[in-house]
């Protein structure tokens, strides 16, 4: 048993992952439109505790370097593997190490504008997250804001009987926790197929488990398997982060301020009957029987007033991260289809399409003069939540970050020779990760050693062992497969190139 782990899995790494939610212009923007006064993004110290692989914190530091960036995780395989992608970017402004929670509270470090921790808290016992507690009431600074995600109750009760049942089954044996994933899956799947009452009684249950079935084993090993494993009621968060002088700001999740128009007016009237705001979020939670949140909390809020609001608002840049073509004017926002106005959508998509602008550039648009501030905010909001539109950092100091996003894009092009493992690549434009599949980084791979893509990446396929597949069938033949990545570079030159090099994805 290794002592340093605390039951946590650390047999097994964790997946890469970029998440937007954590890159400092989307804490940003989520604060300034609930009217918060939010961290400076001129020069600032970011903090991700418990950042496996360091993915995320390498892209924000290769999207910042004005700021500087610890990545903080006490899986040295994690640690090191953060720390080879930093090195080969030869990033400047990244400090990973593999110190616990409880060593990097003691380590000298300055304080934070931003800490922020995606996957850890329901995952750590009680002890740890009195560690991070007390971390975040050393370490950040007054006005700095934290990100913390967790999984919330009620909407794991049915389903964390599944869990136990999996770790109990598995609990004794040596097995390593990939092999207690297949073990613990088969079992549940075994019970369920006997029509234990529990399966009857709770059945939705039996959806989690087939979803399981689908997941990666890294992430389930991680997700289920530690020793701890802990939703929490969003009272009971805000409760504890009080004692780092924190006060809860808002969701972190911009689709969750359209969830409200998921809910009828009996349930809405209830929820206005209700005065104090932390019971309200709460109940609300009861409403979505929600799963996991993603918090924003502030040290010291500070309320802008409206006109103040306005103003910082309008310096927000948007940024299009799809093809004008691509975009739908009929969405699903709230669970039923809803057309979006096409007089206000089309010309706001076009005049993104042409290059990122800020509120008050848009507002000078004279296609958009009709729309006031408001209506123009939340067409904003309705694309992002869309995934078509993101907010993206200011114009100014833009050509710094193209060197740093370069030396990060190309160190990870390279890896995509031996993997699928890294399908993100920065942008300076949004501050954060692009979607680019493996394929597409191999083109850009081919297109900068200026080779053939079609020769270039079919060596590396056949050295691998690998073939496409089209139409559900593998491409047998070296010819099918020369052809269809002919297609596919094509495809790729034609469509995602221009959107990559919108989007400033140099490399
Ligand atoms: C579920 S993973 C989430 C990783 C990353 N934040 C993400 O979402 O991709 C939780 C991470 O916390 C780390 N961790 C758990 N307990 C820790 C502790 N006491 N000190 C430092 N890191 C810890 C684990 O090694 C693991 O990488």
């Amino acid at each position: 048993m290794n002592d340093w782990t605390h039951g946590y899995v650390a047999d097994v790494s964790y997946d890469y992952s970029f998440f937007p939610e954590l890159a400092p212009i989307s804490v940003v923007f989520q604060l300034l439109d609930k009217s918060f006064f939010p961290p400076s993004l001129q020069k600032f110290n970011y903090c991700e505790l418990g950042c496996g692989q360091g993915f995320t914190t390498n892209i924000l530091a290769a999207t910042h370097p004005q700021a500087e960036f610890w990545g903080v995780d006490f899986n040295p395989t994690h640690a090191a593997e953060a720390q080879r992608l930093a090195q080969a970017a030869q990033l400047q402004n990244i400090h990973l190490c593999d110190q616990s929670f409880a060593e990097f509270l003691e380590a000298d470090t300055p304080e934070f504008d931003f800490i922020t921790l995606h996957g850890v808290y329901s995952w750590i016992g009680e002890e740890n997250r009195r560690i991070i507690v007390e971390l975040l009431r050393r370490k950040l600074k007054c006005g700095g804001a934290v990100y913390i995600s967790y999984n919330t109750l009620p909407g794991w009760s049915a389903v964390m009987p599944l869990r136990d049942l999996m770790v109990q089954y598995t609990g004794g044996s040596a097995d390593s926790t990939v092999q207690k994933v297949e073990k613990g899956l088969a079992f549940a799947k075994q019970l369920q197929e006997v029509k234990a009452r529990y399966f009857l009684e709770n059945p939705t249950v039996k959806y989690d488990l087939k979803e399981m079935q689908g997941d990666s084993r890294n992430y389930l090993a991680h997700e289920y398997f530690s020793r701890h494993w802990q939703p929490l009621y969003h009272s009971e968060v805000v409760q504890q982060l009080a004692d780092a002088k924190l006060t809860f700001t808002t969701s972190a999740d911009i689709d969750d301020q359209f969830h409200n128009l998921k809910l009828n007016d009996n349930q809405l009237n209830l929820l206005a009957g209700i005065t104090d705001a932390t019971l309200r979020e709460t109940i609300r939670d009861f409403m979505f029987n929600s799963r996991f949140r993603r918090d924003l909390f502030v040290k010291g809020p500070i309320k802008l007033n409206t006109l103040e609001k306005v103003e910082l608002l309008s310096n927000c840049r948007f940024a299009l991260v799809v093809l004008p073509e691509e975009i739908e004017y009929e969405i699903d926002l709230v669970g039923r289809p809803i057309k979006l106005d096409e007089t206000i959508y089309q010309p706001l998509v076009a005049a993104l399409g042409e290059r990122p602008q800020t509120l008050r550039e848009l507002m000078r648009q004279p296609s958009l003069s009709k729309l006031d501030f408001a209506a123009l905010l939340q067409a904003i909001k309705i694309l992002i939540t869309t995934e078509t539109v993101v907010p993206a950092l200011s114009a100014a100091e833009e050509e710094q970050r193209q060197q740093t996003v370069a030396q990060l894009n190309t160190a990870i092009l390279k890896r995509s020779r031996f993997g699928a493992d890294t399908q993100i690549l920065a942008s300076p434009i949004t501050g954060g990760g692009i979607d680019v599949s493996r394929s597409e980084q191999l083109f850009l791979l081919a297109h900068q050693r200026q080779v053939d893509p079609v020769q270039f990446i079919w060596n590396i396929l056949q050295v691998q062992g690998e073939k496409l597949i089209k139409d559900g069938k593998v491409l047998d033949s070296p010819e099918a497969n020369q052809a269809e990545l002919r297609i596919q570079a094509q495809r790729f030159a034609d469509l995602r190139l221009p959107l990559l090099e919108r989007l400033g994805v140099r490399y």
